[in-house]
């Protein structure tokens, strides 16, 4: 059976008050698969998924999920759908600590606090250093520490499809290996990602398939073992 197709953006156009940012997207995920999409900075990475979750509005183009029309959506209603986005930046709440952080992830669910029980030891398991510091608040946590409780509170929203925005930005070269095998994990685990990243080689190495943006166009796409291998791809695009 062909895997079937979780999200796909149409001819997506959109930008920043007169300022056209997307030139036309069309970029397809499919249930099961790490998508990796690449780009230098300010090529429209952030524009492109933030469009996905509602954050800001389409000019033009359909972005369907699951087999819905999900733009003009609001944010929160999109969450409820388990379009999840991982936030860039990591945008946790400093003044709460590590278990109160996880609950807000779970928010929109309404779990009772049996399931919200398993759900926390399940992120647990996951990250074992988010159980030793449950009570920390999460100002106060290490960066590579504070993108782990983000993806945990991410995960705590059961996500049908997690996007993540560089998530590697600013961790240590040692995190950076250990971050990439646990996102392969997640995905292994039945979690569909959209992996938006700069980091183009640890990228391709655990994608199934990328699209490579370059001022708001998608410039090239493809099987990530195909573009990995591909030897104009890695001298322009890789720096290989
Ligand atoms: N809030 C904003 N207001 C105006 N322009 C923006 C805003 N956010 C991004 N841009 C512009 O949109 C373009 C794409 O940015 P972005 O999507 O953040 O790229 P990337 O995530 O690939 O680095 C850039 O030219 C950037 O300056
Ligand atoms: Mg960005």
């Amino acid at each position: 059976m062909a895997p079937s197709t979780l999200l796909r953006l149409n001819n997506l156009r959109t930008g920043y008050g007169a300022h056209s940012v997307l030139e036309g997207i069309d970029l397809e995920v499919r249930t099961g698969e790490i998508v990796a999409l690449l780009g230098s900075n300010g090529s429209g990475k952030t524009t492109t998924i933030n469009a996905i979750s509602g954050v800001i509005p389409l000019w033009d183009g359909s972005v369907e999920y699951n087999d819905q029309r999900v733009d003009g959506l609001h944010p929160s209603a999109i969450v409820k759908l388990r379009l999840v986005q991982c936030a860039e930046g990591r945008q946790l709440f400093p003044q709460l600590t590590v278990l109160e952080n996880l609950k807000l992830g779970s928010y929109a669910r309404g779990l009772s606090s049996r399931d919200m029980r398993t759900e926390i030891d399940r992120i647990y398991e996951l990250f074992p250093v988010l159980l030793e510091r449950k009570s920390q608040l999460a100002g106060t946590l290490s960066g590579g520490q504070q993108q782990m409780l983000a993806i945990g509170r991410a995960l705590m929203a059961a996500p049908l499809l997690l996007i993540m925005d560089e998530p590697s930005l600013g961790l240590a070269p040692l995190l950076v290996g250990q971050l990439f095998a646990l996102i392969d994990r997640i995905n292994r685990m039945g979690t569909t990602i959209l992996l938006v990243e700069q980091n183009a080689v640890a990228s391709l190495k655990i994608a199934h398939r990328a699209y490579v943006l370059e001022s708001g166009k998608i410039a090239l796409s493809g099987a990530a073992k195909d573009l990995l291998n591909d030897p104009r791809v890695r001298d322009v695009y890789l720096g290989l």
